[in-house]
């Protein structure tokens, strides 16, 4: 095989990523819009994620907006079946959206937040993928990617709900990374660490600091694009080697002892 024959774009190719209108997701749907991908965002929040569109279609990208309230299972195939005919494939679904709702486990509140954290961690990305497929099937080089966390790697006082639900992302991962394989489809996931978005927002700028300089290797806070990037990686027609794995993008968070 010559040495530079795989591609290294995605230019022309349609992607989804889930939870577009904040965070992670929102700089995944710039970066593949600025490598030439077109690409479908969903979001429930639906002004936010017009704002993004719009970001996008200035900058001169292709991408549209659908606002789907992913915990709601039975809209999620429509809304799919829709973004599929739009652009008349899919190639790339990136499961991003997602919640924290951290509760002890005698907590009042805990079984709500288990079933709203599970339905829109995991059986979100159940749904997207069942409903992608049939495009997906089609593309030369099906991409699935599902974030994760390292909090499936590691755990958070409180945190159950989440980290049960991320740490099923990374079975569901595997899982279908072997079911799809014989098809060309990779399926992999990525574990951020700590990164600066929505979810964190509300964390105190000292705290994160004092965390950071404690817990992570580069001692500092990710941004929502190092994460992109991340993404990108995987979703590469030359990526089409590397399946079922799940990628700390954590400044080193999982591998620092002390
Ligand atoms: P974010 O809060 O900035 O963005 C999450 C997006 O998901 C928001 O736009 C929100 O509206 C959307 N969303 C939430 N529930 C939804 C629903 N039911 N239907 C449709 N959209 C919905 O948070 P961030 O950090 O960008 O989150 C992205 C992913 O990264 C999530 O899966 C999160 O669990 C994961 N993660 C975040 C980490 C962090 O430190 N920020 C660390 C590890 C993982």
């Amino acid at each position: 095989m010559p040495l530079t024959s795989l591609s290294r774009s995605i230019r022309g190719e349609v992607a989804i990523v889930t939870g577009a209108a904040s965070g992670m997701g929102r700089a995944t749907a710039h970066l593949f819009g600025d490598e030439g991908a077109r690409v479908a965002l969903i979001d429930i929040n639906e002004e936010p994620l017009q704002d993004v569109v719009k970001e996008m279609t200035d900058a001169g990208y292709d991408a549209k907006g659908w606002t789907l309230d992913l915990s709601d299972g039975d809209a999620i195939a429509p809304i799919i079946r829709e973004i599929g005919e739009h652009f008349g494939q899919i190639d790339i679904l990136v499961n991003n959206a997602g919640i924290s709702m951290p509760s002890p486990v005698d907590g009042d509140g805990y079984l709500t937040a288990w079933e709203k954290t599970h339905a829109v961690l995991l059986t979100a990305h159940v749904l997207t993928i069942r409903a992608a497929l049939p495009f997906i099937r089609k593309s030369p080089h099906g991409r699935i990617v599902n974030i994760a966390s390292t909090e499936a790697l590691g755990a958070t006082k409180y945190g159950s709900p989440y980290s049960a639900a991320k740490t099923g992302v990374i079975g569901l991962t595997r899982s279908l990374a072997v079911e799809l394989g014989s098809e060309g489809i990779t399926v992999n996931c990525i574990c951020p660490g700590p990164i600066r978005t929505g979810m964190t927002a509300g964390i105190p700028e000292e705290h994160k600091e004092t965390y950071a300089k404690r817990r992570v290797a580069l001692r500092r806070y990710g941004e929502p694009e190092e994460v992109a990037h991340g993404t990108l990686s995987l979703v590469l027609p030359a990526a089409q080697y590397i399946t079922g794995v799940a990628l700390p993008v954590d400044g080193g968070l999982t591998v620092r002892n002390a």
